[in-house]
């Protein structure tokens, strides 16, 4: 039988927690952004040492903000180069928010122009239709688009620090992602205009802190990072591990989340670069499947059988240099509960497993195992799979 521990109460940690927990609030809408389980992911790990954190897979940043909200040195790390300047605004900074407002006051003070971005994204109404020159479906109203195009090319005018450069293109990506015109990633946009598209655009400074630990944010394939950390020694008190999940869904591979594809407009925004563009939603070339594959997104398996994300997984747990190791997983991804436990089995002893109804209120719906127990199949379950390794 599952066994069915009681969740613990906040101890002191309460306020500290609920600060941190207002700190990682704020972000993009990301499919498989922790959000939601912040307060399970603190939950599972108060009662082991957090000073030093690896967040191998970051994202939006929320899981890496918690951790440096309580205290933590946090090293972020994630492929993704929006993911890398979230971190370097949030992690690295040095001042007072209100430092930053001129420099927003002034991006937002700019004279909207027709430049790259609205000749390929922006569109017009047309009797409630969302629809560019060329008649596709666009993704912001022309309006935004111009504030878009002024507004970058003064991010590169601009002599700006590495920080502040991070920080004006944060806020600018939260300010596009509040007016766009999608269900939540870019690879379809909606036929008719989203009511929050007509609204205008307008940059703000993010909720930044100043950080009094060292962080580190870094932009690498997990593996190859794993493999430097190793090299040089470095260990870490916890690793948190956020990988895609993939999709059990054989019939349908592509209906899997592919990061690179989903998101390739903010990788856009952060270079500038013009990239060449294909298809009804304008996706960069370098986004195309074959292009931007990552292992985890792999759906494939080999000669015998194996899938190829899961072998991914296993040498990414098996390389991690954390003394605890906590893992997010989903019931959709590609890999089963079995198949996780071996994985985990293999590389530590479980301390806990929890499942969580990601669809309803998840505090209220979690079972707290510390046997290496299948769950009852019911769909939209959430993991949290902590080991001591
Ligand atoms: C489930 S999401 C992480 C979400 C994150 N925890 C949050 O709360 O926003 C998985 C992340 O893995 C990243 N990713 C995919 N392949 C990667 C790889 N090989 N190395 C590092 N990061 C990778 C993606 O860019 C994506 O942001």
């Amino acid at each position: 039988m599952r066994q069915q521990l009681p969740i613990p109460l906040f101890s002191t940690d309460q306020t500290l927690l609920s600060d941190a927990l207002q700190w990682a609030h704020e972000g993009i809408k990301y499919a498989g952004s922790k959000q939601k389980l912040l307060a399970p992911i603190f939950e599972a790990v108060k009662d082991i040492p957090c000073d030093s954190v690896l967040d191998l897979f970051s994202g939006t940043t929320r899981v890496s903000r918690l951790f440096a909200g309580i205290g933590s040195s946090v090293a972020s790390n994630d492929l993704a180069e929006w993911s890398e300047c979230f971190a370097t605004a949030y992690l690295l900074n040095d001042r007072e928010a209100s430092a930053y407002q001129p420099l927003i006051d002034h991006l937002n003070s700019l004279t909207p122009i027709d430049g790259w971005f609205t000749q390929n994204y922006g569109g017009i109404d047309y009797e409630g239709s969302a629809v560019q020159q060329n008649g596709k479906k666009a993704l912001w109203q022309r309006h935004n688009t111009m504030k878009l195009d002024a507004v970058r090319e003064e991010i590169d005018r601009l002599s700006l620090t590495p920080l502040e450069r991070s920080i004006a293109l944060t806020s600018l990506i939260y300010a596009l992602d509040r007016v766009e015109n999608t269900i939540g990633h870019y690879v379809s946009y909606l036929k008719r205009w989203s009511p929050r598209s007509y609204n205008q655009m307008t940059l703000q400074v993010p909720n930044l802190r100043i950080s009094n630990r060292e962080n580190f944010v870094f932009r690498e394939d997990a593996e190859t990072l794993l493999d430097h950390f190793r090299a040089s020694g470095k260990h870490f008190d916890l690793a948190y591990l956020d990988p895609p999940y993939g999709s059990n869904n054989e019939k349908m591979p592509p209906s899997r989340v592919r990061y690179a594809s989903y998101y390739h407009i903010w990788k856009t925004v952060i270079l500038n670069d013009r990239p060449e563009i294909f298809g009804a939603a304008h996706r960069r070339e370098d986004s195309r499947d074959k292009i931007s594959a990552s292992p985890f997104e792999e759906y494939r398996r080999d000669e015998e059988g194996s899938s190829l994300a899961l072998k991914a997984l296993h040498r990414v747990v098996k390389k991690t240099p954390a003394e605890h190791l906590l893992l997010s997983y989903s019931n959709g991804g590609r890999a089963t509960y079995a198949e996780l436990v071996d994985v985990l089995a293999d590389s530590g002893e479980l301390i806990t497993a929890i499942q969580m109804n990601y669809k309803k209120n998840v505090m209220a719906n979690m079972t707290w195992t510390n046997q290496w127990i299948p769950p009852e199949d019911i769909p939209n379950v959430e993991y949290l799979f902590l080991i001591r390794k």
